[in-house]
């Protein structure tokens, strides 16, 4: 029987740009991440039920660092820096893919991953690649549509399915619809959350 977690307080800890900074009392993580744009942040909003918690922008790009928020002084939410943002220099990209790999496949206090796709588009080139990454670190990871707002409930299921079917050769996993406008999909996301903290 599983229960929602009831969300008692979110704060932010604090921004993280070199692994030398990564915070060391151990606690869970659970991690956020798709492409600039996605709707991460929007999303870290929802779920922490804070309208302004997390910085987000219309413009892509906006956040550049691994960014941690306490969540009921258990466990942690790590917001990720989007990937496949063209304007930024290569020596920038650089800096994050050696963080991210790093974070990614060394870090045991990470539990869990929440990716993010956009469900109106076809997984790109670099989704694919960090969800081979994901698959990689053998930890658990969950699939996001982010905006489902966007589309009709039938166009909803139909964009679902063929999200799924372009990962099915890294295997079987859930792929949620989530909308940071409405709230759909939030229940089952903590649920999610949950499970995975519990191990
Ligand atoms: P980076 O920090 O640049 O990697 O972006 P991000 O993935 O954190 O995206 P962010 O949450 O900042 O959202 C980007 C844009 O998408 C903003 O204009 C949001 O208002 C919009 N957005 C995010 N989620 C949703 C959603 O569920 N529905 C709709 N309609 N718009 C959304
Ligand atoms: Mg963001």
């Amino acid at each position: 029987m599983l229960f929602i977690m009831t969300l008692h307080s979110a704060e932010f800890l604090t921004s993280v740009g070199f692994i030398k900074q990564l915070p060391t009392d151990g606690r869970s993580e659970i991690a956020f991440s798709g492409r600039s744009n996605v709707g991460k942040s929007s999303l870290l909003n929802r779920l922490l039920n804070r309208k302004k918690l997390v910085k987000t922008s219309r413009t892509p790009g906006k956040t550049r660092t691994l960014n941690f928020f306490t969540v009921n002084n258990a466990f942690y939410c790590v917001d990720f820096p989007g990937y496949g943002y063209a304007k930024r220099s290569k020596s920038e990209r650089d800096q994050w893919g050696q963080l991210i790999e790093e974070y990614v496949l060394d870090r045991p206090p990470l539990k869990g991953f929440v990716q993010l796709i956009d469900v109106r588009h076809v997984p790109t080139e670099d989704d694919l690649r960090m969800v081979e990454w994901l698959t990689e670190s053998e930890k658990r990871f969950v699939v996001v549509g982010t905006k489902a707002d966007k589309l009709s409930k039938t166009k909803l299921q139909a964009s679902l399915a063929r999200i799924k079917r372009v990962l099915a050769w890294q295997g079987e996993f859930p792929v949620l619809p989530f909308s940071a406008v409405t709230g759909l999909g939030k229940d089952e996301l903590w649920r999610w959350i949950e499970e995975t903290l519990r191990g």
